[in-house]
């Protein structure tokens, strides 16, 4: 996808909102973005597998899988041109350039093959992406879209702090918003009606009191 195709107002905003956080974003968010490892574990890629991250960011979160799964290609793909300057500077660190692809593009509206010249991933994941991607619901379908047949969906991202006390939440939230972050409260939903559509089988689980939410969606092949 080329620039100009990107929705600019939103790419800018994001650009805005890391220009300078970027720096210091892997240091400050490992306190919080809580359930990012367990995903990790929980991809379990087939040898030499394809997997695609979607809303990349730094690449905090593709460093790490590609260390665990050494046989594996990986692709990541972030609508903010600093977060990929950092990402892309961390895979030169970690030696993974030649396994890592990294482009800039709109999660909600892809096209795999003209970005990373592959279609289909045996993995696709998103962490703490979809709380800040408007029109989010559209990033769920792509994915599933662009599953190879058996292939899996991964989701992480805030839940609703259902089990969690009330004054919690509205800190949490208050705090979020301030980085235009909206926990989606119709995630679960959304991911049983699009798994449903193309009968995919759904395991969604509630962490840390509702603090966030675990989903995978399967793909039969
Ligand atoms: C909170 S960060 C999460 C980064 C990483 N996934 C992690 O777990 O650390 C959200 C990321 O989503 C990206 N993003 C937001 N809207 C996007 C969109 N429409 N398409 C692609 N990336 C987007 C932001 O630029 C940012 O890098």
């Amino acid at each position: 996808m080329s620039t100009s195709e990107l929705p600019a107002s939103h790419a800018e905003l994001m650009d805005g909102v890391y220009r300078w956080q970027r720096h210091f974003y892997d240091l400050t968010r490992k306190y919080y973005l809580l359930g990012r490892d367990r995903l990790i574990s929980g991809l379990d890629v087939p040898a030499d597998g394809t997997v695609l991250e979607l809303g990349c960011g730094t690449g905090r979160n593709i460093v790490l899988a590609a260390r665990r799964y050494p046989a594996a290609r990986f692709f990541g793909l972030d609508i903010s041109a600093e977060m990929l300057e950092t990402a892309s500077a961390a895979m030169i660190r970690e030696g993974l350039s030649g396994r890592v692809a990294l482009a800039r593009g709109d999660a909600t509206d892809f096209d795999a093959k003209a970005l990373f010249s592959v279609e289909n991933f045996d993995r696709i994941f998103v962490s703490y992406s979809l709380s800040m991607i408007p029109g989010w619901e559209r990033t769920v379908s792509a994915a599933l879209a662009a599953l190879s047949p058996g292939g899996s969906l991964h989701v992480v991202d805030f839940g609703q702090q259902e089990a969690l006390p009330r004054w919690f939440r509205t800190l949490l939230r208050g705090w979020l918003r301030k980085f235009h972050v909206e926990p989606r409260e119709s995630l679960r939903d959304v991911l049983e009606s699009e798994s449903a559509k193309i009968g995919a089988s759904l395991r969604f689980r509630t962490l840390y009191r509702g603090y966030a939410w675990l989903a995978v969606v399967g793909q039969r092949s």
